[in-house]
Parts: structure tokens; sequence; C-alpha cells
């Protein structure tokens, strides 16, 4: 893990930012940070310009607005102009592919928010939805400028209308390299992900101080807001990295599985991934005992190209995997229950993880691989009470509106509601396939037994255990009424599903007109 920003930081470290530089060439080998950007470094981060010249290709970066000035004259800000006003915006490349990009600048005014620096991100917010380009910022601002009072407040609004109207059309990506605080969260929150930096960044509605005034809790930045509490407990962001140079380079990665519009497919990468490369490690990654835990990676890695598994959310949520990967150089979304984790049951944090990743994939047109290995939604008051009825609902909407190439796999455990819930056959699964000792029933053998016979004994009901395994703990039912369209071997598996994505890639399906619907919230 990189911790230290070393000699080859300093080698691609770029031009400061004041008006001189912007026409200066900048030379790499000559380069020496100002005193501003030496104390950034100190803090282990990046300035607002290196964050955006190293996430794109070399030499793509064309900033726009870069002269502009702030119009604001309250509190003797006249006196305080900066060419682009703190905030940097602008185009370029990321693996050949273009993107839309903005940066605070936390040296300008603690990269507040003007209304300048708002109207430089709406024109380019606006620019790369009519093309058809994602947009990824990077925050690191103490929020609205408190010199512009509602002018800034203004300019929040503007950019989250923008986000709102845009999502589903490009994709949207923030990254939070240091503070970002009151309503200014909320446009991350509104785009399709968020992640956070190690040490530097924090997130909250409300900060540390007010917290304690309100409620008298002495809580620190990192407590409330850190990015362990959100990608862990609160689910806002998607991961987490050790520092900025992380950041940005596992963000280029990212970007490789992502469309640039809701109109055009996903890169398609070259690979020499062969569909009939040899999985026969499938065949043992189930366990025999069916109470036995094993890893649903184990299932999905030998699957997808080698390598290309990209996860989502992996602190959040355990009892479900999420993420991007690619089969035959495809992308696909992966949705995954994870027995590992509590069995891989589904509760109100796995369901809502689950739905967000399906709507983002169907959003973007891309097919939704889902690994089923799941005992059921977990029972429990605090469940209830924290609604699990309309949070598992979310996932079932998501599944069921989802029109996208869909491709089950049914591990072990199908059981209940989620085997419904699932990318069952009945949500329009296009191809749903049980391994050999897939189990799709009501409920496990032992709960069945005690609901239908409570009044037997401990060895009578151990014999209708039996029964009741043989007769419903396979995937044998569920397939002669074709609910399960084949019972394949575990290494068939990644042949099965190149062979699927490859016929799918023709589908077409559309879901009744309508406005919007109303997915439970
Ligand atoms: C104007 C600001 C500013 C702001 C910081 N600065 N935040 N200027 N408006 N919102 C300036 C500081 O005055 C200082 O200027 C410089 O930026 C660096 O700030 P420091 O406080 O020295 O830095 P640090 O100690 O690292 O603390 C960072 C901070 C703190 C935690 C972000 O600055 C802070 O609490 N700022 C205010 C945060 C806030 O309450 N914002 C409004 C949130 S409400 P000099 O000249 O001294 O270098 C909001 C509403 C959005 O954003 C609503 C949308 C609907």
């Amino acid at each position: 893990m990189m911790r230290r920003f070393g000699s080859a930081m300093a080698a691609s470290l770029v031009a400061a930012r004041s008006a001189s530089n912007l026409v200066k060439t900048f030379d790499r080998n000559t380069y020496t940070p100002s005193a501003t950007e030496a104390k950034r470094h100190g803090k282990q981060r990046l300035t607002a310009m290196e964050r955006v010249q190293l996430f794109c290709d070399p030499g793509t970066f064309r900033e726009r607005d870069a002269l502009v000035e702030h119009e604001c004259h309250n509190f003797d800000m006249h006196k305080k102009k900066i060419a682009g006003d703190g905030f940097i915006t602008g185009t370029g490349k990321v693996f050949g592919r273009p993107v839309f990009l903005f940066s605070h600048d936390f040296t300008v005014l603690g990269g507040s928010l003007s209304g300048t620096n708002a109207a430089k991100v709406v024109k380019i917010m606006d620019e790369a939805a009519k093309i058809g380009i994602p947009l990824i910022g990077f925050n690191d601002s103490g929020g609205a400028r408190i010199q512009e009072g509602v002018v800034s407040l203004a300019g929040y609004a503007d950019i989250f209308l923008r986000n709102t109207l845009f999502s589903g059309v490009i994709p949207q990506i923030s990254v939070i390299m240091g503070p970002c605080a009151g309503g200014a969260v909320y446009s991350p929150a509104i785009t399709d992900f968020t992640f956070m930096v190690d040490q530097s960044s924090y997130m909250f509605v409300t900060g540390p101080e007010v917290v304690s005034a309100v409620g008298g809790k002495l809580v620190t930045k990192d407590e409330l807001g850190g990015p362990k509490i959100h990608g862990s407990k609160s689910g806002v962001s998607a991961g987490t990295f050790p520092n900025d140079l992380v950041a940005l380079a596992q963000l280029r990665k990212l970007y490789t599985y992502l469309p640039l519009s809701n109109r055009d497919p996903a890169p398609v990468v070259k690979t020499t991934d062969s569909r009939f490369r040899n999985v026969d490690s499938l065949n043992t990654v189930v366990p025999f005992d069916t109470k036995e835990a094993y890893d649903i990676r184990d299932a999905i890695f030998p699957v997808v190209d080698a390598e290309s598994f990209f996860e989502i959310q992996p602190q959040f949520a355990k009892n479900i995997v999420c993420g991007f990967a690619r089969v035959e150089g495809r992308t696909v979304c992966i949705i995954a229950n994870q027995p590992k984790v509590q069995a891989g049951v589904l509760d109100i944090d796995s369901s809502v993880k689950a739905a967000r990743m399906v709507r983002f994939a169907d959003a973007f047109n891309i097919p939704i691989l889902t690994f089923v290995d799941v005992p059921g939604f977990l029972p429990g008051v605090q469940q209830e009470y924290g609604g699990i009825i309309r949070h598992g609902a979310k996932l079932l909407y998501a599944y069921a509106e989802a029109t996208v190439p869909k491709i089950t796999i049914i591990t072990r455990k199908a059981y209940g509601g989620a085997y419904d819930v699932m990318s069952s056959k009945h949500l329009r699964g296009d191809s749903n396939y049980a391994w050999p000792r897939a189990e799709i029933a009501v409920m496990g053998a032992t709960g069945a037994v005690k609901i239908l016979y409570p009044k037997e004994t401990l060895e009578q009901q151990a014999v209708r255990v039996k029964d009741y395994e043989t007769a419903f703990c396979t995937p044998l039912s569920a397939a002669r009424k074709g609910y399960v369209d084949a019972v394949i071997q575990p290494s068939e598996t990644r042949l099965r599903v190149c062979e699927d994505l490859e016929r799918l890639s023709r589908k077409q399906l559309s879901n009744p007109w309508k406005k919007h619907g109303n997915i439970p919230l």
C-alpha cells in the first residue's frame, strides 16, 4: 500500500494552480511543488489539479472556465479573487475514453461552493448529459461559501437537480477526498457511487459540534462520518481507498467497466480467457454439509474472466457480495449471497445494497449474473421494526423491473421469499440454473417439520426431516416445473454463462409505459 507520496509521485505532479501557470507549459522534470502543494502532500493529499491530471490519461485534461472569478462583494471578498475560483472543471480521457470532471480546490476558500463555481459545474454537467459522457467529482470542500449566502445554496440546488435528472443517463461518481458536510453531502448521495479516502475524508449532514449541542454526545469527525462508518455502517460509501493515489488508480479501473451513457454499450475488453477454461474447482466449492459455510467468491472467480472482479461496498452488508466483472471481456454486474456471513441471509442492508446494484446495471444495460445461496429473510424484531418489508421489497422490485439479461445460478439454498426475489424465473430471469445439490423449497427441512408436525417426538421428527429433505431439498421439483432451465454441473457454469451472454446480447424487453414506478423507498 502506498502510504507516502514518493518520487514517482513527484515525477507526475502537474503545474501549480495560479493564473500565470495556466498559460505555462508544464515540465515534469523541472517541476517543484509550491509551498501550498507541499503542505497538501505533507497531509498525504494531492492538490485539486493533481487529482484530475493523475486520473486522466497523460496530457488529455482540458480545463474549462479557468479564468472565471466570483462576483461576491460581501466581507471584502472583492480582495479575494482567484482565477477559476477554486473549482477545477474540464474534460479528459481515461484509457482513451472521454470523461467530464470537477475537482474542489481546498486551498481556495476551503473549496467552498460559490455561485460561480456552481455555474462551472452545472455547465459541464449539462454538456456531459447532452453528449453522453460520465461525470466524476473529486470532493474536498467546506461546503456552501458562507460569504455568498443563498447564492451558494441556489448553486447546490442547481447541481442536485442535474444529479437527479441525469441519474440513469450518464454514470456519475463521487470521490470524497476531504470534508463534505451539510447539504453538500446530497450531491454525492444522488450519484451512482461515492468512494472515500482513508484518514482525509468525512461526510455528515451536521458536524460533531451540532451533534453534541443537540444530543450531548461527543463524537469525533471520524466517528461521525469517516470512511469506516460510511463504508461499513451507513452504506453511504461504495468503498474506501488508503490514499488519493490508490483512489485515482482504482477509479480508472472502475471506469473501464462502465458505458459512457445509457445509450452506449459497456466496453468490451479483449481477452484470451477461454470459455472452455477448466473450472473443475467449482465442483468442490459447496461443502458436503449443507450447514457449512463457504466463500461465494470461490464460485464467482472461476466463472468470470481472470482477475476481473471489482467489488462494490466490500465492507458493508457482507452477507451479499456485489460488484462488476467481465465474462469474455463483457461487463457484468454480480450479485451473490455470501454463505460465509450470516449464512447469506437477506436483511435490510443487504437488500438495499443489492437493489441499488441491480438498478445501476439495469439503467446502464449491463447484464446481471446472480449467485444464489440464501436461507431466507432474516427474522427478528429489529428487522421488522427497521422495515425489512419495504427494504426487502426494493430488491424484489429492482429485479422484477430489470430488463437486462439476467442469469441466475442457484449454488445451494434458495428458500422461501428469497428464492423468488433472487432473480428467479418468475421475475423474468433469462437463464436459471441450479447446481445438483441445490435446495429449492419454502424453508429448510427442520423448520418445516417443526411447523407441520409440532406434536411428534424428536425421533419421529428426525424421520420426517429425512423425508422432507429427499422430497423437497433438491432442485428437481423446480426443474420439473421449468422454474430452473437446467440442473448443471458446477464446472459447466462458465461455459453456460458465456454462451448465454452471447445469445442474450440481442435481448430486447421493455416494461409497460409509465411516468416512473414507485419503488418502496
Ligand atoms: C467560506 C470557508 C468555508 C466556507 C472553510 N473556509 N469553509 N470559506 N465558506 N464554507 C475557509 C476558512 O475560512 C479558511 O480560510 C480556509 O477555508 C481553510 O479552512 P480551515 O477552517 O482553516 O481548515 P480546516 O481546519 O481544515 O477545517 C476545514 C473545515 C472548516 C472543517 C471544512 O473550515 C469548516 O468547518 N468550515 C465550515 C463548514 C461549514 O459549516 N460549511 C457550511 C456547511 S452547510 P483562510 O482564509 O483562513 O485560509 C452547507 C450547506 C449546503 O454547506 C446546503 C446545500 C443544500
